[in-house]
């Protein structure tokens, strides 16, 4: 009971840390016409209905796909959600046993410190695309297994074209690696834009590796903070948005 309590305090004292480094301290909303979420041309507009019409086909044909068996352990399949013109995109690694629960990508415990890192970035969940490597929780939440990642990989290479973002953010290995087709270490790839190829024809998004929040929430260090607060600092600046001030 006494253990049970340390950890709740533990677990509440990391929120109220995490929630002041990335909201409190550096908090600012950018400007809305920097982002728009929905443009009032006629004919973006038409875009922006066709390209969402393309996203719900593919997150359709991922809630009936049965290409791997961790299939058929899922409760629901996470096909990811967000802003179909999104210039930034997170991808992460797998659905958990919330998103597994209710569908969506990063609503759980690292989703929330995800959601508070973009707010840190003055922007909204609405305005970002968020997806993932694998659409299904693999059991237990271990590592996606490569056979599982090929299988799925279509789904996401078809996002990322549909909805071509300037920036990709990949939180974590898994994600860095499947999308610069490496083998390198996370903390050898992030801090630095790499470039994701889409084909001869479309120019490449910028590609920043980063960890993965449930990697931060684990090793919850200044240092990692820091590192990750650093890395989307870049992507703002890259994007051309504000980059809020640590204030104090
Ligand atoms: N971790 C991920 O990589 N993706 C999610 O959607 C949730 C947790």
């Amino acid at each position: 009971m006494a253990e049970q309590q340390t950890d709740l305090k533990k677990v509440l004292k990391q929120h109220l840390e995490m929630e002041s480094f990335f909201v409190g301290d550096f908090s600012i909303k950018g400007p809305e016409e920097l982002f728009p979420v929905a443009s009032p041309d006629p004919n973006t507009q038409q875009e922006a209905s066709d390209m969402t019409l393309s996203l719900d086909t593919i997150a359709a044909t991922v809630r009936s796909c049965t290409k791997c068996e961790i299939s058929g352990s899922r409760l629901n399949a996470v096909p990811g959600q967000g802003n179909p013109k999104a210039r930034l995109m997170f991808v992460g690694e797998a659905p958990g046993a919330d998103e597994d629960k209710q569908g969506l990508a990063f609503i759980g415990r690292a989703g929330k410190l995800l959601t508070e890192i973009i707010i840190a970035m003055g922007l909204s969940r609405d305005e970002v695309f968020i997806g993932n490597i694998l659409k299904c929780r693999p059991p237990g939440n271990r590592d996606p297994k490569l056979d599982e990642i090929d299988n799925c990989w279509p789904y996401l290479k078809r996002q990322l074209e549909i909805i071509q973002p300037e920036v990709i953010v990949a939180l974590g290995a898994h994600a860095a690696r499947t999308l610069l087709d490496t083998k390198d270490a996370i903390g050898k790839l992030r801090g630095r834009f790499h470039e994701y190829k889409f084909s001869d024809e479309v120019p490449p998004s910028k590609l920043m590796p980063t960890y993965h929040p449930a990697y931060l929430l684990r090793n919850y260090s200044y240092d990692n903070r820091k590192r990750v607060w650093e890395d989307m600092m870049k992507v703002l600046k890259e994007l051309g948005l504000p980059v809020p001030k640590k204030r104090g």
